[in-house]
């Protein structure tokens, strides 16, 4: 955990005079396959245009002030989909990786990955490795790409490792637990956005989305623009964080990841 992360505190940050931003921003970006259709056009079709839309809202969350900024490109759950599909979208997804690094570095920011790398196409794993690599130093915005990413996954890789390491169950902590995911370095994600009009989590930040407030859109992913995500900001400013007190409640709470 870094010295940003330990002196962060939700609520005291919520409750100051001046409207709240969510430092951590996370996206579910879904409804790739309905744009496309909705336009006649191959579901490869919609994920291009997809990613296409990274860079933007990068960029629109870098200008709002968003320190921490999650995408979230490829479940695990997704493997069920054809192989023509999945193929496509990790091939897309190293495109992207290849082309907008130049850009992406230049704006300061850093790009983390997480989920699991293991068992996928080589030139993806490397352009992913070399991404982190390059960008390591930048601390403009950190931007964390989901891919072969679900929460479940992720909980039973933390308990395995935990398990392993000979913990006993009296000494396990939520802090510990917490430190074996992938997230170990992020603070927890403060407004989560999914797009496409569905009103679900499907797997993704299951332990971190605790005390996350949502933003439903009915906007299909490849349309949400730097507009929408200012929206999302705003109408997170406007929500009351409680983290299980009352109202008004400054007092700083023992919160895992704070
Ligand atoms: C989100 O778009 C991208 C991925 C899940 C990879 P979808 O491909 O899920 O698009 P819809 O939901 O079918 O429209
Ligand atoms: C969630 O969308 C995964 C991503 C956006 C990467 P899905 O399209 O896979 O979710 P479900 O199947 O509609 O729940
Ligand atoms: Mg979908």
């Amino acid at each position: 955990m870094n010295n940003e992360t330990q002196v962060f505190d939700p609520v005291l940050d919520h409750h100051a005079d001046v409207p709240a931003m969510p430092r951590h921003v996370a996206i579910i970006m879904d409804g790739n396959g309905r744009w496309a259709a909705r336009r006649g056009m191959p579901r490869l079709s919609g994920h291009e245009h997809g990613t296409d839309n990274i860079q933007r809202i990068t960029t629109a969350a870098a200008e709002l002030g968003v320190r921490y900024l999650t995408l979230w490109a490829f479940s695990t759950d997704n493997w069920r989909r054809p192989r023509e599909e999945i193929d496509g979208i990790l091939r897309i997804l190293v495109e992207v990786i290849n082309r907008e690094l130049d850009e992406l570095d230049r704006q300061g920011a850093q790009l983390r990955h997480i989920g699991s790398l293991e068992g996928l196409d080589p030139a993806l794993q490397a352009a992913v490795l070399a991404a982190v690599e390059r960008t390591r130093t930048n601390d403009r915005l950190i931007l964390t790409l989901a891919f072969n990413y679900s929460g479940r996954q992720e909980l039973l890789a933390a308990v395995k490792s935990l398990v392993a390491s000979g913990i006993s169950a009296d000494d396990l902590t939520e802090d510990m637990l917490q430190a074996h995911l992938f997230t170990k370095d992020l603070p927890d994600p403060d407004l989560i956005v999914r797009t496409s009009g569905e009103h679900r989590i499907s797997n993704f930040l299951l332990w971190q989305s605790a005390y996350s407030e949502f933003f439903f859109t009915p906007t299909l992913w490849p349309d949400f623009g730097p507009e929408e995500l200012a929206e999302a900001v705003q109408e997170f400013g406007r929500r009351e964080r409680r983290f299980g007190g009352v109202h008004g409640n400054r007092s700083p709470l023992p919160l895992v990841n704070r």
